[in-house]
């Protein structure tokens, strides 16, 4: 039981990754705040964990708006009493050629994939400094956060931006005790990506661009997140652990 008694909080915890990742924190003892802008799905991330005897409570949070961001790290804290953990999953993606996209549909992914990255992660740390506490923040970032791929340029730019944000706190943080890392999962079978799996073609392509020839479960993803949150990742910060099937190991010939 890594986590237990601690008390961690997951953006974009009604669905997916986050979802998921929920789930595994509270069955290693974790008290789990499930956040998501759509309340319904964190309430029901929730309920499983309470079904399988863990202990939960789901929150409606947009983490693009700092005042309700501030509130809802308040509210966490003084709910049960600590923090120790910070997810941030919440995320949109676009798929659009350069020229086609709209300049909203550029500020909607930059301001939730990066702008909300970081209002969770100051929010966050501003409390556990003022506690003087130790803890942990584990990013989503992408293998596009570390290269391209066409017709994706708000993703990319911004999950390049949070592969540049966990260095950065990293290195601020180095010797509070608060380790700040993200993971970049490859293709993850989660509603994000189902629609890829609707045509055959497709799911051939996606599957190719892993070295291993297959997409990931976003329980492998979860596996991931939990480690670098944990202990075992004692003397891991301000990195980026790429858990994508080999995709950005290089191209197959
Ligand atoms: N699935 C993949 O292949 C993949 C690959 C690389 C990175 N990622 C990243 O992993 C993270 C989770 O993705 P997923 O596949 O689980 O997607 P998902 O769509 O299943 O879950 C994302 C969740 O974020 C929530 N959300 C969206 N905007 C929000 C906002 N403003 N405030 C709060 N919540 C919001 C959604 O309601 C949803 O529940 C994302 O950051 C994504 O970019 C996913």
């Amino acid at each position: 039981m890594r986590f237990q008694d601690q008390v961690v909080v997951i953006t974009g915890g009604g669905s997916g990754i986050g979802r998921e990742s929920a789930i595994e924190f509270a069955a290693e003892g974790a008290i789990v705040a499930v956040s998501d802008i759509d309340l319904a799905t964190a309430e029901g991330t929730a309920e499983e964990i309470k079904k399988r005897g863990g202990e939960a409570a789901g929150f409606a949070l947009d983490t693009t708006d700092p005042d309700a961001v501030t509130t809802f790290f308040e509210t966490v804290e003084k709910r049960f009493g600590r923090l120790d953990v910070l997810i941030n999953s919440a995320g949109v993606r676009e798929i659009s050629p350069v020229i086609e996209l709209s300049y909203e549909e550029w500020s909607r992914v930059i301001n939730v994939n990066i702008t909300g990255v970081f209002l969770c992660a100051q929010a966050f740390l501003r409390r556990l400094v003022a506690a003087d506490k130790k803890g942990a923040i584990v990013n989503l970032a992408s293998t596009l956060g570390v290269t391209a791929a066409p017709n994706r340029p708000a993703y990319v730019a911004s999950k390049h931006a949070v592969v540049g944000l966990t260095k950065e706190l990293g290195l601020e943080f180095g010797q509070s005790g608060i380790r700040i890392n993200a993971v970049g999962p490859g293709v993850t079978r989660t509603s994000l990506t189902e629609r890829y799996f609707q045509d055959a073609n497709m799911a051939q392509t996606i599957k190719s661009i892993h070295a291993m020839n297959r997409w990931g479960e976003a329980n492998e993803i979860a596996r991931a997140i939990l480690f670098l949150a944990s202990e075992d990742a004692s003397f891991i910060t301000g990195t980026t652990l790429m858990v994508d099937g080999g995709w950005t190991a290089g191209r197959t010939m």
